[in-house]
């Protein structure tokens, strides 16, 4: 038996994506940039047996549901075919979160499960080629693979080749936090960003414009991070995750993310910047607000949304490194 352990982070989008331009090799419509947060990991171990008939997989030790299990499946075989393998695997993956509420992520989990197989398999394999693979499993965890701030390109080759990310070196990441804001109690459970990103693209009549947005937000992030400038990547970031949003509300039938502490929390932010203090939101595939702020505001902007009802839990991140092998 051949196993490996790794440990991911899990990321926050600046500038998001939302929409693909090929759904069997996962491949985006547009680039992305993010932040990966030390406070959101998730630890998974891959044992390859030869004495197992199908892989197992154990999340947050429970058996997982066949869904789950058939989506890592695939993706073991993603691996399984480049070791030439047919072992099965035993997987297990535990989110370390600081909350059970509703921050599963599928960044950090892919990204743990791409280094763990690719090693227990005995594959030697470039942080590049991590990304690709990890993108395979979900576009964000193709940025999960490295540290602090990340640029996901769309890549133009049919093949996926080109469509990974890589890290941004910025004088901002010593001075930045994000506030995570959970909305808590009763929200109906939220469309897969999965779908929900296919079926914008197929209705949404703001998706053409969404599209024609990304690259102008990215090349403004790009020159804040360039130039150390917080308050322009705040606006950007705020900004671009309210088009995402817009584009997702503007689908037929209309995918709505938010609930009412979703933009009591919003409201809260904007008088947060209002009283001189750098915060700024962003929500994705569910009700929480993350705010993008300085340490030194940090702990005023996580007071002030604890008392924002409907705020059932507030976290501070640093941001965090890249997926490792710990075991
Ligand atoms: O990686 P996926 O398929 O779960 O999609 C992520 C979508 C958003 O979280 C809404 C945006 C992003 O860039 O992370």
């Amino acid at each position: 038996m051949t196993a490996a352990t790794a440990r991911a982070c899990a990321n926050i989008a600046l500038v998001k994506y939302w929409g693909k331009r090929d759904s069997q090799l996962n491949l985006p419509a547009a680039g992305s940039l993010s932040l990966t947060l030390a406070a959101l990991v998730t630890e998974t171990t891959v044992a390859f047996d030869p004495e197992l008939a199908s892989d197992e997989l154990i999340l947050d030790g429970t058996i997982a549901r066949p869904t789950e299990s058939a989506r890592i499946s695939s993706f073991l075989d993603l691996i399984r075919a480049e070791a030439k393998l047919t072992t099965r695997a035993h997987v297990t993956s535990t989110n370390q979160f600081p909350t059970a509420s509703g921050l599963a992520s599928s960044a950090s989990g892919f990204a743990a499960l791409a280094v763990a197989a690719s090693t227990a398999a005995g594959l030697t394999a470039s942080p590049r080629a991590l990304s690709i693979l990890a993108r395979r499993g979900s576009g964000s965890a193709a940025r999960s693979i490295f540290g602090g701030f990340v640029r996901m390109h769309a890549g133009t080759a049919s093949d996926g080749s080109d469509a990974f990310a890589e890290p941004v070196a910025s004088r901002l990441l010593d001075r930045v936090r994000m506030v995570i804001a959970i909305v808590g109690g009763g929200a109906p459970k939220s469309h897969g960003s999965r779908d929900a990103m296919d079926h914008t693209a197929a209705t949404s009549p703001l998706y053409r414009a969404w599209l024609d947005l990304v690259p102008n937000d990215l090349a403004a992030a790009e020159g804040a991070l360039a130039s150390g400038d917080l308050a322009a990547l705040g606006a950007i970031t705020e900004a671009n995750a309210l088009a995402m949003h817009a584009s997702a509300l503007a689908a037929r039938p209309a995918v709505i993310y938010w609930q009412p502490a979703t933009l009591a929390l919003l409201a809260e932010v904007r008088a947060l910047r209002e009283r001189g203090l750098a915060a700024w939101g962003t929500m994705d595939a569910g009700p929480h607000v993350k705010v993008l702020t300085s340490i030194a505001d940090a702990e005023a902007v996580a007071a002030a949304l604890r008392s924002v009802p409907g705020a059932s839990e507030v976290i501070i991140s640093a941001p965090g490194g890249p997926t490792t092998v710990t075991a």
